[in-house]
């Protein structure tokens, strides 16, 4: 079939497998260029298709030689619908991978429940024997709570006063002033309890409890703090909230690793687009203007350069940077002083008539349809194109699949 982007609001309801394929391999390149990094060499990866965990999979893979598991929660195609992006760089990963012998294996299903924590854990033991690193990159609305049941909602929602600024539909480039009531109790605990550390301390405490963590095992999960603009709707609002959770999950997990002479580390990444930051309000605005800023000054950086530098310099390369809170920062360039004055300075002019101007909303809109595997100059989008792709390891081992 020919695929074409079909989309509504932040959500693209097609996926080009070509162009997935193609996106994985810019990534792989982008690695190899980086060169080795003296890293794990049996990592696991939960929210491994998309975004930063995607791009972390890669770099532990191709920057450290690492075999990978990686737990994600996409859709097959049916013949008639195309399958999710996430599936297709999860089917391209893993071909990638395995064709220079690296051992990829890839689980489909609730990440938050136990029963994909059973297969999981069960595929790591008979694959990988242990791990060394664990990346905790799940971005997801919602949460079956596994031990009652209750299905929990995260909101992108300010805490204590309402909350208005303006936002960008990044489609047509119209700004529109946007107010946001804040958020109640409830929500903020159910945000918390979806976005926050506890499902982190699950898998963290399951794999110890199987003796499925290596000698000084290290585990990461991502936050983000970001611009004075945004801290009502994002640091300071319902998802920061659940952030702090996340934050406090890392100093608690570092104490239950000791025994192992493990560690449990928060790092703090730049804003990017991916399908989870565009459907935050103001974001895109915010990550548009960004763009330009950061590409002017040479300092631009995607999931993929972030997380190379993460495990090249942070994580394995000796030199941790740890804040004042014990958290790893690569949002350092993002939150340069000069960066941000330049946002202060810029972001009251942004309106319908000067975004094209002021911002990269243009390079917003690109790396939005790219997450989905369009716009890529070297795909012939022209060509017929088979919507039914096999993820290796699921195609061999059914029982691992959704
Ligand atoms: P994303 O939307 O690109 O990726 C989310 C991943 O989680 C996908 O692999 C998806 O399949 C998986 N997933 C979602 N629900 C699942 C479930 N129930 N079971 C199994 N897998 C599930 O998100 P992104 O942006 O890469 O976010 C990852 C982390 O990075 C989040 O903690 C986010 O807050 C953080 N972060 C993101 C930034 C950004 O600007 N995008 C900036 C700093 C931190």
């Amino acid at each position: 079939m020919l695929i074409e982007p079909r989309f509504r609001g932040f959500i693209c309801t097609t996926a080009h497998p070509t162009g997935c394929a193609e996106s994985v391999r810019r990534q792989i390149e982008t690695v190899r260029a980086a060169g080795r990094i003296p890293g794990p060499k049996r990592v696991l990866v939960l929210g491994a298709s998309t975004g930063y965990g995607l791009a972390s999979r890669i770099t532990a893979a191709f920057g450290c030689g690492a075999a990978t598991v990686g737990v994600s929660f996409e859709r097959a195609s049916d013949g008639n619908r195309t399958a999710t992006a996430g599936w297709y760089q999860t089917a391209a990963f893993e071909q990638e991978a395995r064709a220079v012998g690296l051992g990829a294996w890839s689980v489909n299903g609730d990440a938050f429940s136990d029963e994909i924590k059973r297969q999981t854990l069960d595929l790591i033991r008979d694959h990988l024997g242990k791990v060394d690193l664990v990346v905790y990159s799940l971005a997801s609305p919602r949460r079956t709570h596994p031990r009652t049941g209750e299905v929990l909602n995260s909101v992108l929602k300010p805490i204590g006063p309402p909350y208005a600024s303006k936002t960008v539909d990044f489609h047509t480039g119209v700004v529109t002033d946007v107010a946001i009531e804040p958020a109640n109790d409830e929500e903020i605990r159910q945000t918390v309890a979806v976005m926050g550390g506890e499902d982190w301390g699950f898998w963290i405490d399951a794999l110890l409890a199987e003796g499925l963590l290596a000698p000084a095992a290290t585990t990461i999960a991502y936050s983000y703090i970001g611009p004075a603009v945004t801290h009502p709707v994002y640091r300071e609002g319902t998802i920061g909230r659940a952030k702090d959770d996340l934050e406090a999950t890392a100093l608690s997990l570092s104490k239950h690793l000791e025994r192992i002479g493990g560690h449990a580390y928060v790092s703090v990444n730049k804003a990017l687009v991916t399908q989870a930051s565009s459907a935050i309000p103001v974001v895109p605005l915010y990550v548009s203007l960004l763009y330009r800023i950061m590409k002017a000054r040479g300092t631009h950086e995607g999931c993929i350069e972030q997380t190379v530098r993460l495990f090249s310099e942070r994580l394995y390369g000796g030199s941790l940077g740890l804040d004042e809170k014990g958290r790893i920062r690569v949002d350092d360039l993002e939150l340069d002083p000069a960066v941000q004055a330049e946002v202060a300075a810029v972001w009251p002019s942004v309106d319908t008539d000067t975004i094209e101007s002021l911002t990269d909303i243009a390079g917003y809109r690109a790396e939005f349809f790219r997450l989905f595997g369009f716009g890529f100059d070297d795909v012939d989008y022209g060509a017929d194109v088979d919507p039914e792709v096999d993820i290796p390891s699921l195609a061999t081992d059914p029982g691992a699949g959704d």
